[in-house]
């Protein structure tokens, strides 16, 4: 039984691919230090799964620990969530997102070089492309200046990532996410942000619950079909399966070249008032919201082209915008 190290596995995406990857057959250990998620994630994919993972609670920015974790621990391939991920909080503290999301990527790479383990796979992000000048998004869509440390943290990531294959023969996947939402039909996992959400679904589905007053639109004068800002939503059941995909890639050795990315969305965009709108149908409530002004540092559009992952990965998304609102307000109820 191949044996998976998830970093970051009691995550939004980590938790529900650590799930996938246990329904797969895959032995899964998991690292994550509990700075975004909570400890009782782990029952929940026991109770989903019937099998509990192996945990170690480490801070993969202390070198000492990472190397102590490979020298008792042989996997067979790795699946590398832990990062930070806020877009604004990345903006006021770029040093402790460039520590973590960097510092830790590095030592776990030096880890894999130095005992020749391979198949990395890697979460990065649609942020890499900025606002595309063509859409929809494919991979050959130029890398921009990102408008974020957290978006550069993912540009930087992936570049140390392909200069390390060259080097070391490592073979690695970046999958560049759009916008994941939604949660396991089991409703034992979904999306659980700390505090204040940054991200649409969670603030949409805390404001229906009357957690939050009313969502505030940024920006109705984008020139989309509406004026709001278009993304393309991703059930994070169908991302997760993405992560498998790519994994069993590089085990049976199918990858083309040593360091391979791919788009992974469904391929439609939904503007903000389209999403209110699948929200208000698949909930049964109304949404209180006013429109105000851009938020600073988003783009106009983006959704994925995804033939090129369709193909390679032999994968495609199979849930729908409705059945994703569904899932992730029947998350939130169960809070
Ligand atoms: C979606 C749309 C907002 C909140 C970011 C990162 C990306 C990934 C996902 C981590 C935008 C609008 C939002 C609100 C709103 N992060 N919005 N009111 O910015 O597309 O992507 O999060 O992996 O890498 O860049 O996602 O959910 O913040 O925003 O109107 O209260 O909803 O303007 O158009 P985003 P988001």
């Amino acid at each position: 039984m191949k044996r998976i190290l998830v970093t970051g596995g009691l995550g939004f995406i980590g938790s529900h691919t650590v799930v996938e990857l246990q329904n797969e057959g895959f032995e899964v250990v998991i690292i994550d230090d509990l700075s975004n998620t909570t400890i009782s994630v782990l029952d929940s994919i026991t109770e989903i799964t019937g099998k509990k993972p192996e945990y170690h609670n480490i801070d993969l920015r202390v070198k000492k620990d990472v190397v102590q974790f490979f020298e008792h621990n042989k996997v067979d391939g790795v699946i590398h969530f832990a990062a930070f991920k806020a877009v604004g909080e990345s903006v006021q503290n770029p040093l402790d997102y460039y520590e973590n999301n960097i510092g830790s990527l590095v030592y776990i790479l030096q880890e894999m070089r130095d005992r020749k383990l391979d198949n990395f796979i890697f979460s990065s992000s649609c942020t890499v492309y900025g606002q595309a000048d063509e859409l929809p998004i494919t991979e050959n869509a130029p890398v921009k200046k990102a408008e974020s440390p957290y978006g550069n943290s993912k540009q930087i990531g992936e570049e140390i990532i392909q200069e390390s294959c060259k080097a070391h023969q490592l073979n690695a996947i970046a999958l560049r996410y759009f916008n994941p939402i939604g949660a396991h039909e089991s409703i034992k996992i979904g999306e659980l942000p700390l505090g204040v959400p940054q991200n649409l679904i969670p603030f949409v589905t805390q404001t229906a619950a009357g957690i939050r007053k009313e969502l505030s639109v940024f920006g109705d004068d984008y020139p989309t079909v509406d004026g709001t800002a278009v993304r393309d939503y991703i059930h994070v059941v169908d991302l997760a399966k993405a992560h498998i995909a790519a994994l069993q890639r590089l085990l049976h050795k199918n990858n083309k070249q040593n360091f391979e990315f791919f788009n992974v969305g469904t391929g439609t965009g939904s503007s903000v008032l389209e999403v209110i709108k699948a929200f208000e149908k698949a909930s049964g409530k109304s949404l209180n919201y006013k429109i105000v002004g851009r938020r600073e540092g988003d783009i106009t559009a983006a959704y994925a082209d995804t033939t090129i992952a369709n193909r390679e990965l032999n994968w495609k998304t199979e849930k729908n915008l409705d059945e994703a609102l569904a899932s992730a307000w029947k998350w939130q109820q169960q809070q």
